[in-house]
């Protein structure tokens, strides 16, 4: 059976939630492995809108087990949200959705911090989602941090001391109001009230991991963010502050890298990012207002109109190497149906000299220029094709392109928001990774 991680190739928001929803049938558990509830999907699953930031979407299959890995930092109140909502609308979780004892509390001063430092950042502010991610992996790595399991600790009031004179001291330097007055406070009562809540879910995912793997179960992986926003990788410091790439998966579960199967990138036919930071490609002009149009590249955790651009080949090659990606699944393809023409980002000019490969240096990322090669729009609907044969010669060309750029198969296309808009190829690729199941996911697609 395989184990396989499915990652962003771009500054999130590529289409990964459809992409893990279409392939549910054929894994018994969907991970997640880093991140906060920064991350956002808008399911819709029965006529119902689902909003979930941390449960991993897989929720809404019934079989399905989810699992919230150590790697990942999480707001009680925003979890226990969603429990709520879920059971709401008659989704039962109980034995099914397991979160690590040793993921790491996000606290309401976190929030409150990530506000005042991005107001203090001015003009180089980042443009978080200012959920508290930031300053809560912050935590963590001083090693002052809580994690799920303190939450009952019989000295978590000295923890909790502790992490809030930290909060007021910064706070106060950036010239912000106190906890209290921000009513960002959290007192012993309220953690043992989440403990008991959370309890029912708590477990040592590690351990479990690891026995659903030897025990011949397959499990889907599910990067949050993308590559680009990968703390060691990525455009820093305009980053989150997880590991999102695929090496995350192993430290933020505690699976093994020899229990690894595989990689799937989801990658968008061009190209958005939410908040500050370099962006070659974007287009500051009206095919870019176009493209978040047509794509409705709005945020769905903070609703930010997102910055858009053409597809980015420097971006996409770099994804491919980090996560050593098996296969592709290319999303919104259907988004550029309309251009007459199609430019892709292939290198960047600096200096006079062409750029294959990303510079790690902000600078040079802001002033480099795209180098461009232009593809001949189809200027035909894509929307809900569902056999090759049927796409667009044009399409099919921009395709290939991809395909040799990243020297990686593309066996599914995503040509609208459902499931059944979602070209399937019948690759050995895809077999591999679908564990034989490939069968199922078109059935159920
Ligand atoms: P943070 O993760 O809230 O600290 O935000 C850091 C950067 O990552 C900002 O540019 C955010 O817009 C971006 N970001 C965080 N989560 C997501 C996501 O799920 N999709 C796209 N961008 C994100």
């Amino acid at each position: 059976m395989a184990n396989v991680i499915i990652v962003g190739m771009q500054w999130g928001d590529e289409g990964k939630g459809k992409i893990v929803d279409l392939l549910c049938p054929a894994f018994d558990g969907v991970v997640r492995y880093q991140g906060g509830h920064n991350a956002g999907h808008t399911v819709k699953f029965r006529d119902r809108h689902f909003s979930l930031r941390l449960i991993p979407s897989g929720i809404l299959h019934a079989e399905m087990a989810c699992f919230m890995g150590n790697g990942m930092v999480i707001a009680p109140d925003a979890f226990l949200e969603e429990l709520d909502q879920l059971a709401a609308s008659g989704v039962q979780v109980a034995g099914r959705l397991f979160v690590s004892n040793r993921a790491h509390v996000l606290f309401p001063l976190h929030a409150a911090l990530d506000r005042a430092r991005e107001e203090a950042r001015g003009s180089h502010r980042i443009g978080t989602t200012s959920r508290g991610i930031g300053p809560a992996y912050a935590s963590k790595a001083s090693r002052y941090g809580l994690r799920i399991c303190d939450l009952t600790a019989p000295d978590l009031a000295d923890h909790l001391d502790n992490l809030r004179s930290r909060a007021e001291v910064e706070l106060a330097g950036l010239g912000a109001p106190s906890l209290a007055a921000l009513g960002a406070d959290t007192g012993v009562e309220q953690c043992r009230d989440w403990a008991e809540r959370l309890a029912p879910h708590l477990c040592d995912t590690e351990q479990l991991l690891n026995a659903w793997i030897a025990g011949g179960r397959a499990l889907l992986f599910e990067g949050a963010q993308g590559t680009l926003l990968d703390l060691d990788h990525g455009t820093y410091p305009y980053v989150t502050s997880s590991s999102s790439t695929a090496g995350g998966a192993c430290t933020g579960t505690g699976v093994p890298p020899t229990s690894i199967d595989g990689a799937i990138g989801v990658l968008k036919a061009y190209t958005t990012r939410v908040g500050g930071g370099p962006f070659p490609a974007e287009l500051t002009d009206a095919r870019g207002d176009f493209l978040r149009q047509r794509g409705n590249e709005f945020g769905t955790v903070t609703g930010r109109p997102r910055r858009c651009g053409w597809l980015d080949t420097v971006v996409a090659r770099y994804a491919q190497l980090l996560n050593g990606i098996d296969t592709v699944a290319l999303t919104k393809l259907d988004v550029l149906d309309d251009f007459d023409e199609i430019p892709v980002c292939v290198a960047y000019r600096l200096d006079g000299k062409q750029l294959r490969d990303l510079p790690p240096d902000r600078h040079c990322l802001e002033t480099a220029e795209p180098v461009l090669r232009t593809f001949k729009g189809w200027k035909r609907s894509t929307a809900g094709i569902l056999e090759e044969a049927d796409l667009p010669p044009a399409a099919r060309d921009y395709i290939d392109f991809i395909e040799q750029e990243l020297n990686a198969p593309v066996t599914m296309v995503s040509t609208g928001p459902r499931r059944e808009e979602t070209l399937l190829r019948d690759h050995p690729a895809l077999h591999r990774l679908t564990s034989g199941h490939l069968g199922r996911v078109v059935e159920q697609r």
